[in-house]
């Protein structure tokens, strides 16, 4: 697959993308980068990328003709910054109705993400489907954001999701994107050493069903004791259903105290299931209704 990244901090992928899985993916050529510097796209003598926010208000806006420039670039094949001879004509010479050549051309092939505290969770099913594309482009702003007429422009062409990693707020879309791509780097065929170690992970559940929708129990590795603390028994003993069962109690509890959200979605709760729930102090106690309202 491809991946384009545009940024105002290029250098900010230099180290990560290079190491690890995805580091020795790229070299390979099984997933292959471009990073790409948006003030390229700048023309004033400034390289200017963003301006004051129409309607007042803090910091700035990204610039929505340096974003599109750079984007049309990149989509179109060319990854610098297009010759002047290759521009469409100015506005001034267009009849109002005229759009310029491209404009509203199907540009194939490329989903574009835009990393945004605003954009809908990234998942790992978006992150699965996203392993499938052969062709994404993230579009990282900085500030309070790129304009908003850039997706709405980019709709019209391509494939355009706004992806929020979580529920807080970073200074850029940059470590957004990075964990982006590692997550979907890893999902690619022949990243992974062992093809089986993206199945029973957190979230994921592909491999083995009886894992689906529950957060990862702990692990252990030799020595069987340390500092005290022995390796629980089961797993040293052979007994692949009752290690299965005993991961998938591990697995149970660990959600119940880390993440009641994802117990209350599942589904098909055996008997077995319940009692270790239960055990976990499942369902929590309901807070009181609040008399204020
Ligand atoms: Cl994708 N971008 C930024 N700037 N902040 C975020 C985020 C993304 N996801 C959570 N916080």
């Amino acid at each position: 697959m491809r991946i384009d990244i545009v940024t105002i901090f290029p250098e900010y992928f230099d180290g990560p993308l290079r190491v690890s899985l995805i580091g020795k993916a790229a070299a390979r050529g099984d997933i292959e980068f471009g990073v790409h510097d948006l003030r390229s796209w700048a023309t004033d003598v400034h390289h200017s990328v963003d301006d004051l926010p129409f309607g007042g208000g803090p910091g700035m806006v990204m610039k929505p003709d340096v974003w599109g420039d750079a984007l049309e670039a990149i989509l179109s094949g060319s990854s610098g910054p297009r010759p002047p001879e290759a521009r469409p004509p100015e506005a001034g010479v267009r009849l109002p109705e005229a759009r310029p050549p491209e404009a509203g051309a199907r540009l194939p092939g490329a989903r574009l993400v835009v990393p945004t505290p605003s954009g809908v969770p990234f998942t790992q099913d978006l992150a699965a489907r996203y392993a499938a594309e052969p062709w994404l482009v993230f579009a990282c702003g900085r500030y309070e954001g790129i304009d908003g007429r850039v997706v709405q422009a980019m709709r019209a062409r391509i494939p355009v999701d706004e992806v929020s990693i979580g529920d807080y707020v970073l200074a850029g879309g940059e470590a957004a994107a990075l964990v982006m791509v590692e997550a979907v780097g890893r999902l690619r065929p022949g990243v992974l050493g062992n093809a089986a170690s993206a199945g029973d992970d957190s979230f994921g559940g592909q491999d083995d069903p009886a894992m689906r929708g529950l957060l990862e129990g702990p692990v252990y590795t030799r020595p069987r004791e340390w500092r005290g603390l022995e390796v629980p028994e089961v797993l040293l003993s052979g007994h692949h259903a009752a290690i299965a069962r005993w991961r998938r109690d591990m697995a149970l509890r660990r959600t119940a105290a880390h993440r009641p959200d994802l117990i209350a979605a599942l589904r098909d709760l055996d008997r077995r299931d319940q009692q270790v729930l239960a055990e976990a102090g499942w369902p929590p106690e309901q807070a009181p209704p609040s008399r204020s309202g």
